[in-house]
């Protein structure tokens, strides 16, 4: 019998090419370490029944009509807004991705950023570098105390929660977060308590951004979001960098409208190294690696593998 092809997009911990081919798969995987242009993309599914993508790979309506006899998209991430889900689903074409087993790991990075940011780690690390650190001075440097602070969550779902969780326990934060639904566990465990946007956006110390990009939270952060910050606060984004207008953010912390900001994730990306938040104070950009931990990135390999193999052998991913 002729075996199932599978076209892997990016090369992935090999525990996603190894389940595959164990279960008896075909598996073609694009070797080159530069994203696969959308064009050759199409070419090389023309042969296969599955694809197994990452979050960089543009799956709208176009390359969806040039390969409607794929049988599912198994995307490597939690996230889906790079994929078209209404068009996939009219066509027929199943999509599975990788929620859980990220959770720690990007909550980590929040958190990371977080303390980064509100004591100065990467602004003082420069000043050595520039020769700056000449003498003790008292004044200088002075970072934000965490214990006790509001830490207000846009969109709480399982990394949202970890993020509040590790905040709770390490600095006795207040918890506030606007969401859809009211969040049970963290009501109960944590003590959070939902709020309307205005609320979160004028009561965070730390605001910690963790919903999904759509149509309702596309530049959700903005001119005026900004404006309703405390002027001492830090806006944290690991999500998506699509949540936030980065044009406003730049405004608002060089107009001290905010105190700082963390970002993991930014709109595009990669960011170009021109960009002005890279040479702000009080301003920690990375290069979004909220699940880059071996541990994490060989468990997404699994999660997006299996979709497929359950799939083929149970109709779903
Ligand atoms: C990362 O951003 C993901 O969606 O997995």
């Amino acid at each position: 019998m002729e075996k199932i092809k599978v076209f892997i997009s990016r090369q992935l911990p090999i525990t996603a090419e190894d389940l595959l081919s164990q279960a008896d798969f075909e598996v073609v995987v694009w070797q080159e370490e530069y994203p696969m242009p959308k064009s050759t993309l199409i070419e090389q599914c023309q042969s296969a029944s599955a694809l197994l993508c990452t979050g960089i790979d543009e799956i709208d309506a176009g390359f969806l009509e040039a390969c409607p006899h794929l049988e599912i998209i198994s995307t490597f991430a939690v996230g889906f807004d790079n994929i078209d889900i209404n068009a996939a689903t009219k066509i027929g074409i199943s999509v599975g991705h990788t929620p859980g087993v990220l959770t720690e790991a990007t909550a980590e990075i929040a958190f990371g950023l977080m303390l980064s940011v509100a004591r100065h780690f990467l602004d003082t690390n420069r000043q050595i570098g520039k020769g700056e650190w000449k003498y003790f001075i008292p004044t200088k440097n002075l970072g934000i105390d965490l214990k006790g602070k509001t830490l207000g969550i846009f969109g709480l779902g399982a990394i949202g929660f970890e993020m509040a969780r590790r905040s709770k326990a390490v600095y006795d934060m207040n918890i506030i977060y606007c969401n859809r639904n009211i969040n049970h566990d963290a009501e109960k465990q944590l003590g959070a308590k939902r709020v309307s946007m205005d609320e979160l956006l004028s009561q965070s110390d730390v605001l910690s951004v963790h919903a999904s990009l759509n149509a309702d939270t596309k530049g959700i952060f903005n001119k005026g979001a900004f404006s309703k910050m405390k002027k001492t606060a830090i806006f944290i984004n690991t999500a998506r960098g699509g949540l936030h207008v980065e044009e406003d953010l730049i405004g608002a912390l060089e107009s001290n409208e905010i105190w700082g900001a963390g970002l993991d994730v930014t709109n595009p990306e990669p960011m170009h190294p021109d960009n002005k938040l890279l040479s702000m104070p009080r301003v920690l950009v990375l290069p979004h690696i909220g699940s880059s931990t071996y541990f994490t990135r060989s468990e997404m390999a699994r999660l997006a593998a299996e979709n497929i193999i359950h799939f083929f052998r149970n109709g779903k991913p």
